[in-house]
C-alpha cells in the first residue's frame, strides 16, 4: 500500500449521527463495513438513512438496499423526518433498490453467493460510495444454502473492501448472548438497544467493536428527534 492510500485511511466518514462519531474517533473509516444491529424499532433503518443522508450533502451517492420492506414503505417512513431525504432522492443522490422483488418474486431460490453477487452488481451500477443493506437478517431465510453464509459473507465483505464503499449492514438481534457471522467480519459493530425500567422505556446504543479506534464499549444515551437519531456522551440512566 502506498503512503497517500494508508493516509487517506485515516480520513473519517461522518456517520451522519449527532453524537456517534464522538464515540469512534471521529466517523466510520471509508471503505470500512459496519453492521448495525438492534430489535425491532431501535433505529436501525433511521440510522441507516442519516448515514445516507450526510453523505449526499457531501456529494457522495448513496445507494439503500432493501431486502424485505417496500422502498416505497421505507420513504414513507422516513419522511417523518426532516431529512430532507425526497429532495436527495429525486436528484438520484440517494437510490433506494427493491432487492426483494428479485430474491421473493423470482418463483426460486438462490444462494448466498448469487444474492450477494447481484448486491454487488448493483453497487457497482449505481457508483455508490455509501451503501446501506437492509437487512441481512431476512436473507438468512430465503437462501438455499444457509451453511454457507461464513464464507460467503467474508468474500463480500472482502470485494467490497476492493471496492471503496463504506457499507452499514443492518441485522435484527436475534438473542443477545448469540452472534451471528456478521459480527466476526465487519469492521465494527454498534448496537442498539432498548429496554424497560422503571416502567420506562429506555434506549441506548453500543459501540461493541471497532478496528483500528479506540472505542468507549459503555451504554450511551439515544434520542429520537426530527432530525433522527441523537447520541449522548452520558449513560442513558
Ligand atoms: N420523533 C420520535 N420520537 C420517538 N420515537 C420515534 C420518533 N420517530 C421515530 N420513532 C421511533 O422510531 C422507531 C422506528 O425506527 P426505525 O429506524 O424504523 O427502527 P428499526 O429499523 O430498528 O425497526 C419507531 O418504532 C418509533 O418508535
Ligand atoms: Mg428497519
Amino acid at each position: 500500500m502506498y503512503v497517500g492510500e494508508l493516509l487517506k485511511t485515516l480520513d473519517r466518514a461522518s456517520t451522519g449521527v449527532p453524537g456517534l462519531d464522538d464515540l469512534i474517533g471521529g466517523g466510520f473509516l471509508p471503505g470500512r463495513v459496519y453492521l448495525v444491529v438492534g430489535p425491532p424499532g431501535s433505529g436501525k433503518t433511521t440510522i441507516g438513512m442519516q448515514f445516507l443522508m450526510e453523505g449526499a450533502k457531501n456529494n457522495e451517492k448513496g445507494l439503500y438496499i432493501s431486502v424485505f420492506q417496500h422502498p416505497k414503505i421505507v420513504t414513507q417512513d422516513m419522511l417523518r423526518y426532516n431529512f430532507g431525504l425526497l429532495a436527495h432522492v429525486q436528484a438520484k443522490k440517494i437510490v433506494l433498490h427493491d432487492l426483494g422483488e428479485v430474491i421473493f418474486e423470482a418463483g426460486k431460490k438462490f444462494s448466498w453467493n448469487e444474492i450477494l453477487e447481484m448486491i454487488l452488481h448493483v453497487i457497482k451500477e449505481e457508483e455508490a460510495s455509501r451503501v446501506v443493506i437492509d437487512s441481512f437478517t431476512s436473507l438468512e431465510y430465503t437462501v438455499t444454502d444457509p451453511e454457507n453464509k461464513r464464507i460467503a459473507v467474508g468474500r463480500f465483505i472482502r470485494k467490497l473492501h476492493d471496492m471503496g464503499v463504506t457499507c452499514v449492514i443492518i441485522s435484527e438481534m436475534l438473542s443477545s448472548e448469540s452472534y451471528t457471522d456478521e459480527y466476526y467480519l465487519a469492521d465494527g459493530v454498534i448496537v442498539l438497544h432498548h429496554f424497560m425500567r422503571n416502567y420506562q422505556m429506555i434506549r441506548a446504543i453500543q459501540v461493541l467493536k471497532m478496528h483500528g479506534v479506540p472505542n468507549d464499549s459503555n451504554l450511551k444515551k439515544v434520542r429520537f428527534t426530527q432530525d433522527g437519531l441523537r447520541v449522548f456522551q452520558e449513560a442513558p440512566f
